[in-house]
């Protein structure tokens, strides 16, 4: 059967996700959202889309799901109407700024019948997700600590900064859902140092753009994440964990495996560049799975995910203002 999609928000993810629905056998994308005309009628042109309005799209029955790939601010606000209105929800991270208020919102998002898929594609990654399988294979052993490296190859716009909601929100909650994923359990604990290192606008609009954040768990597993907003050589990604055992480790994924060897040592290919490029096969999977869910299937991430990556959030910033330790 093919379902009727309406992607909301044409910008950097939004374009992403409508040419993934474009592409899926099972979908057919009605409908681009957007307040900024040129970006949606780009994006409907390129896809073969209709420019509508969130009402359009919540008024036609014929939607049977909706993508919301808009500015953060706006996800809680579209998932609640989409699943009010009894459209299925892909909602990109994270579910919302105000961990209240995204909680206030369970009995419509977590309410028996609500379809509410979270965008967390990291876990879409075939990488990580071998990862995940060597670590529960029990083949090394159980899991005693955590190291996940997540560096982006240069900061986002300033714009972009002001509207993201901080650094632990918007980009440290893909690693504390991957911590989640790959632990097993809930941190209960959360250090955090932080700080505006990169880029002195990025500290004027109060955020952050390099932090190391300590997380750890009632069963005493110990999680350091690595993040900074500039690596200067590319988008790295690694995750390491260390078994009783031996190591399990996720390298970075470079643009080729050829390597040129000199007097001066192996020279290899440039790590993939951005989030575009290393998770494209992650973005489609996620398409897949939404698929799945408009066919029947349960979200394989849902709103308890996104309530619990962004208590996690909320904690590392208290953390980092001057809280130390704090608890979950
Ligand atoms: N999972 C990922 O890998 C990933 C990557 C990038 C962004 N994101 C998330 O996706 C969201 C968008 O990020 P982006 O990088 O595409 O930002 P962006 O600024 O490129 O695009 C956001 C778009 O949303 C539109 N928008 C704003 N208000 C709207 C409204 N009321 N109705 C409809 N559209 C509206 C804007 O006009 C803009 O075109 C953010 O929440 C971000 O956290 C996730």
């Amino acid at each position: 059967m093919v379902h009727n999609v309406a992607v909301i928000g044409a910008g950097r993810i939004g374009r992403i996700h409508a040419g993934n629905a474009k592409a899926d056998p099972r979908i057919a994308l009605r409908y681009i959202v957007d307040p900024v005309a040129h970006a949606a009628e780009e994006l409907a042109a390129a896809t073969g889309a209709s420019v509508a309005s969130v009402d359009d799209v919540l008024d036609d029955p014929s939607v049977t799901g909706v993508v919301v790939a808009s500015s953060t601010g706006t996800h809680l606000e579209f998932s609640m109407a989409a699943i009010k209105a009894g459209k299925a929800v892909f909602c990109e991270k994270p579910l919302d700024l105000d961990l209240a208020k995204a909680r206030s919102a369970a009995s419509t998002l977590d309410a028996g019948d609500a379809r509410l898929f979270l965008g967390f594609n990291r876990r879409f990654d075939h990488n990580f997700q071998r990862l995940r399988d060597r670590i529960r294979s029990g083949e090394m052993g159980p899991l005693e600590t955590l190291h996940i490296i997540s560096h982006d190859p240069s900061p986002p716009p300033i714009d972009y900064v002001r509207v993201s909601g901080g650094m632990f929100k918007d980009m440290t909650i893909h690693d504390f859902d991957m911590a989640r994923w790959l632990l097993g359990e809930d941190p209960v604990e959360v250090y955090a140092a932080a700080a505006a290192i990169v880029d002195p606008a990025i500290g004027r609009a109060g955020d952050v753009d390099t932090a190391k954040t300590l997380l750890r768990t009632q069963s005493g597993k110990i999680c350091v994440i690595s993040n900074s907003r500039r690596s200067g050589y590319g988008y790295d990604q690694r995750i390491e964990a260390f078994c009783a055992k031996g190591l399990v480790r996720a390298n970075n994924v470079l643009s080729s495996t050829v390597e040129a060897w000199s007097e001066n040592g192996p020279r290899g290919d440039p790590l993939q560049n951005f989030f575009l490029d290393r998770y494209a096969g992650a973005y489609r999977a996620e398409m897949a799975h939404f698929a799945d869910i408009l066919d029947g299937a349960e979200p394989l991430i849902g709103y308890h995910d996104g309530i619990a990556a962004l208590a996690i959030a909320e904690a590392a910033m208290e953390s980092h203002l001057g809280s130390g330790v704090v608890r979950i």
